[in-house]
């Protein structure tokens, strides 16, 4: 695609931004409707943050996504932040309005809950739902499944003060459960999401046992590299219903593309091969 002097500018803000697929995800869908424009991925130091913040709406740019390690620094360089990312703590969609204010937006917890409705038959009221971590994954994930009405959550985390301190902010139907009894809170939950890096390339694998957990029960794990996680593999074996991580990525990023490029982007099967890696 050749852009013009208007093309409509917006990217990605993280360190490293190496390995981040968003700029495939986000050129997929520029060429796919046609539109005059481009999404690049900016590596940006923590130092530098403020800077290259600031200077998105001088600049021209539509807006930008924000990944780690800048998310949580993100919220206190906007103009204005909306209650989504108040609430999360966490900012990972900047867009820049025609009066050239910042705003910051987070579409993690959409995109949690879109991924695990289009995947899965889960529903909220279907019983009690377990988080593995406290770091700002869970956190989204947390105010996603309370928001969707889950009748209780229990929050387990290898560093119990997290948990502790996580729970109590997500509220009264948040608990917080030792690392170390992880297999047994599985008893009774509809719904377990891995929010951890264990299991991911790379990262010890994850121990758990799912004896406890009900046949009907979804498990879903945030990793997607790899996209069968040795949990969904187990999940998968005892037959409970499997959702993997690469759909919270594709549906996180519709907003932000719709902000800046004025049409709602869809999440197909040829996207997802596409973001895989799978066709060039
Ligand atoms: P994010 O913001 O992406 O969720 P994070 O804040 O670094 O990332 O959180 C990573 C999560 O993985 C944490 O819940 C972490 O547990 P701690 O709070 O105890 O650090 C969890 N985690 C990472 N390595 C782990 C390991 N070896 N065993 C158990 N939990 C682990």
């Amino acid at each position: 695609m050749i852009l013009s002097a208007m093309a409509r500018i917006s990217g990605v803000i993280g360190w490293p931004v190496t390995h981040s697929r968003s700029p495939r995800l986000h050129g997929y869908w520029l060429q796919k409707y046609g539109i005059d424009g481009a999404y690049i991925a900016m590596p940006v130091r923590p130092v530098d943050l403020p800077t290259a913040i600031r200077a998105l709406p001088a600049l021209g740019f539509r807006g930008a996504n924000v990944t780690v390690p800048h998310k949580e620094a993100a919220l206190a360089l906007c103009d204005e932040v909306d209650e989504m990312a108040r609430r999360i703590g966490a900012v990972n969609t900047l867009v820049v309005r025609n009066d050239g204010r910042l705003v910051g937006a987070n579409s993690d917890a959409y995109g949690f809950l879109e991924n695990l409705r289009q995947a899965s038959d889960w529903r909220a009221a279907a019983g009690p739902a377990v988080i593995l971590g406290a770091g700002g994954a869970a956190r989204a994930v947390g105010i996603a499944l309370l928001d969707a009405g889950v009748p209780a959550l229990k929050i387990v985390n290898r560093t119990a003060e997290r948990a502790q301190t996580l729970a109590r902010n997500l509220g009264r139907r948040a608990t917080a459960v030792a690392w170390e009894k992880r297999s047994a809170a599985l008893d009774e939950a509809s719904l377990l999401v891995n929010t951890t890096s264990l299991g991911m390339t790379g990262q010890p694998a994850l121990e758990i046992d799912l004896q406890k957990l009900p046949a009907a029960a979804t498990v879903n794990d945030i990793v997607y590299s790899p996209l069968q996680t040795p949990l969904l593999a187990a999940a998968r074996a005892r037959g409970n219903a499997v959702v993997d991580g690469i759909g919270m990525l594709l549906h996180q990023a519709r907003p932000g593309f719709e902000a800046w490029y004025g049409r709602r982007p869809e999440v197909d099967e040829a996207l997802r091969r596409f973001v895989l890696g799978d066709t060039p």
